[in-house]
């Protein structure tokens, strides 16, 4: 199964990604990064993998149809099954959800439907929950909204800072990412409405 990464960022998920596929635990070949920002460090973490990347800037397009029909085009050139959405910035838009139909993934810092959007960690502390943790989901037409896969809670310290908070986050999220792309690989993941039911 041929697999895309998207990333604006940092690209530690991807990093465990393609550890997890190194190592033997994910049957299956990252084909594509692809990456809205050129000056994303997971680019750099993509080159030193061998694993070739599409660089696409919004701003070189006149609407975001035609920015994402050259992000589909690639994937079709690289026959993608399945997109894993890691720290990318963007909601991808109903015509990618739909040719992709529940064959994308996102990673998001919080326990949802509790603190969706970019801010999950600083919003969950922000709150005061004493509880936060990780959602590993299928992506829908709502922004963080499409049924769950996996969730895993932490505690929130009473000293905890945004730092240390993100920290002990992305931790959790290099284990639990593996484990779901695992998961949709060996065809393991039903869904049944609002239900990821695990095989
Ligand atoms: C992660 O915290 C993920 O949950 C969120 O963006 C961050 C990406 O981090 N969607 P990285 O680029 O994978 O290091």
């Amino acid at each position: 199964m041929n697999i895309a990464v998207f990333c604006s960022g940092n690209g530690s998920n991807f990093q465990a990604i393609a550890d997890s596929v190194k190592n033997g635990g994910i049957k299956a070949n990252i084909a594509l990064m692809v990456c809205d920002n050129p000056s994303a460090y997971a680019l750099e973490r993509a080159k030193k993998e061998g694993i070739n990347s599409l660089v696409i800037e919004r701003k070189s397009f006149k609407t975001k149809d035609e920015y994402e029909a050259e992000i589909i085009k690639n994937l079709e050139k690289e026959n993608i099954e399945l997109i894993c959405l890691a720290g990318y910035m963007r909601i991808v838009s109903p015509s990618l959800v739909q040719r992709y139909s529940n064959k994308i993934l996102n990673i998001h810092p919080a326990l949802l439907p509790s603190f969706k959007g970019t801010q999950g960690i600083k919003d969950a502390l922000d709150y005061g929950v004493k509880l936060s943790g990780v959602t590993v989901h299928f992506v829908n037409d709502k922004m963080d909204q499409g049924p769950i896969i996996l969730q895993e809670a932490l505690e929130i310290k009473d000293d905890d800072t945004e730092k240390s908070l993100a920290e002990r986050i992305h931790q959790i999220e290099h284990k639990l990412y593996p484990q779901a792309v695992r998961l949709f690989v060996e065809g393991r993941l039903g869904i049944e409405g609002r239900k990821v039911k695990i095989r």
